[in-house]
């Protein structure tokens, strides 16, 4: 991170170790230039890969959070040695057949990514494994991977609820069988979850999606040295002898951290960031598109693109404060930025006229019903915010004014439902005060570090 100084006293934390509750009494500028930690989405996959693999793996750049510490546990429970220091993270992969039985429950704290892919990899490997999660997560739905999982030959047991299954899981797998797969949601991590045990299934796996999600995984299993073919929205993968380390892998910025600073600068007036190095994958970049459509001022610049190892494109943004405009986001670029809706939310509060944000229906079944704690906190604040149903397409409608007003406000446990809230109260006029903000260690602890450099 670059141009740390030291914090004036425009926001301050009411506890000392920022994590009860947040105070906001001033508005603040920001201005400068930050490096943010590597993409969350990448890591689990470089470290899932690289344990996969035979021989040693460093990822540069690697995000050290709750979710990204689920999967290196997992995966150190699971026999595999991992070391880390500061932002790089070794791993020493002996194959598939370094997994071990861990002869106890491995625990995936609240990371859905980590549970989903983690049953994809085990899917493939003949021991009895069973998965325990948090609070949070054992409320997620987890049809969506058990089916097709036991389509392929798994043994999965989950706790039914309703129509509905949910951890804790026992999995049981090996003699796998590759398929043809159409998920009926759009999920990145239903996807990836198929294609992991597909490495190691007879014959082809072959997912077709209804929607294009995003594609780390295909990246990735190619750098790792997979026979993969993506034409467009159909993902065919050949079971492979086994994975070739590429040695070392970059992991740049995360784009979904990056958006809190981005919507930052452009609803502020005056502000100026620079955000360095950060990952600019189309199948996740469509938070810059809407806000460009909504007259953001944002500046991409890609001229480094695809240097670093790992076949992930990335940049770097300007974004400069910027007259926001209501537009319309339309249901096929939700995946590209399912992670930004609430922060989206926030900037349409700010713009001039109405956005209508169509097709938000897995916003649901997030960390928290992130449909709800949006709206709830967006009303105290003064929004315009309506959810609208069709059919059983829901769709979130602002009529933006420009602005919004203190409030004391709540994160309902969820990380992201937490940074857009302090991002809505620094722009807003009037003191707020937001609830229980440890969340956000999920994914980002530097998150109230980063927001002072820029002050
Ligand atoms: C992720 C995919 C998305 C996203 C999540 C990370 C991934 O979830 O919301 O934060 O890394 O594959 P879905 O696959 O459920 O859409």
């Amino acid at each position: 991170m670059s141009q740390i100084r030291k914090p004036a006293n425009r926001f301050k934390a009411k506890k000392t170790r920022l994590v009860k509750s947040f105070l906001i009494k001033h508005k603040f500028i920001p201005q400068g230039r930050i490096i943010l930690p590597g993409d969350k989405s990448i890591a689990h996959r470089a470290l899932i890969l690289s344990a996969l693999s035979c021989g040693r793996t460093i990822l540069k750049n690697f995000p050290i959070h709750e979710d990204s510490l689920a999967t290196l546990n997992a995966l150190s429970v699971l026999g595999v040695k991992i070391r880390r220091n500061k932002g790089i993270v070794l791993v020493s992969g002996k194959g598939r057949q370094g997994l071990k039985s861990p002869g106890k429950p491995v625990f995936v704290n609240n990371s859905g990514t980590t549970l989903r892919l983690l049953l994809g990899v085990l899917a493939g490997v003949s021991f009895k494994t069973k998965i325990v999660a948090g609070k949070y997560l054992s409320l997620r739905p987890m049809s969506r991977v058990n089916i097709p999982l036991r389509l392929m030959g798994a043994q999965i047991v989950a706790q039914n609820r309703g129509r509905e299954e949910y951890a804790p899981i026992t999995i049981n797998g090996g003699n796998l069988k590759g398929i043809v797969y159409r998920p009926k949601v759009a999920s990145a991590q239903v996807k990836s979850a198929i294609l992991l045990a597909g490495l190691f299934a007879k014959g082809r796996t072959k997912v077709i999606e209804q929607l294009n999600t995003r594609d780390h995984t295909e990246r990735m299993l190619k750098v790792f040295g997979v026979n993969i073919i993506v034409n467009n929205r159909s993902i065919t993968l050949y079971p492979t002898q086994g994975l070739n380390s590429p040695g070392q892998v970059y992991i740049p910025g995360d784009i979904s951290s990056a958006a809190f600073f981005i919507v930052l600068a452009a609803i502020i007036p005056k502000s100026r960031v620079v955000i360095e190095k950060v990952s600019l994958n189309p199948g996740r970049s469509g938070i810059i598109n809407v806000l460009k459509r909504m007259h953001a001022v944002i500046k991409v610049s890609t001229s480094q693109a695809n240097k670093p190892v790992g076949l992930e494109p990335w940049g770097n943004l300007l974004i400069s404060s910027s007259k926001l405009k209501g537009a319309v986001v339309y249901p096929g670029e939700i995946p590209s930025l399912v992670d930004e809706l609430p922060i989206l939310m926030v900037a349409a509060c700010f713009a001039e006229g109405v956005t209508k944000i169509k097709g938000v229906n897995e916003l649901r079944v997030k960390e928290t019903d992130r449909v709800n704690s949006m709206v709830v906190n967006l009303k105290k604040m003064g929004a315009d915010i309506r959810v609208e149903k069709d059919g059983l397409m829901e769709s979130i409608i602002i009529h933006g004014q420009g602005g919004l007003c203190g409030a004391k406000l709540e994160s309902f446990g969820d990380h992201r439902t937490a940074m857009s809230m302090i991002v809505a109260a620094l722009a807003a006029a009037g003191k707020s005060e937001i609830d229980d903000i440890g969340c956000i260690n999920k994914s980002f602890p530097g998150f109230l570090k980063a927001l002072k450099s820029l002050e």
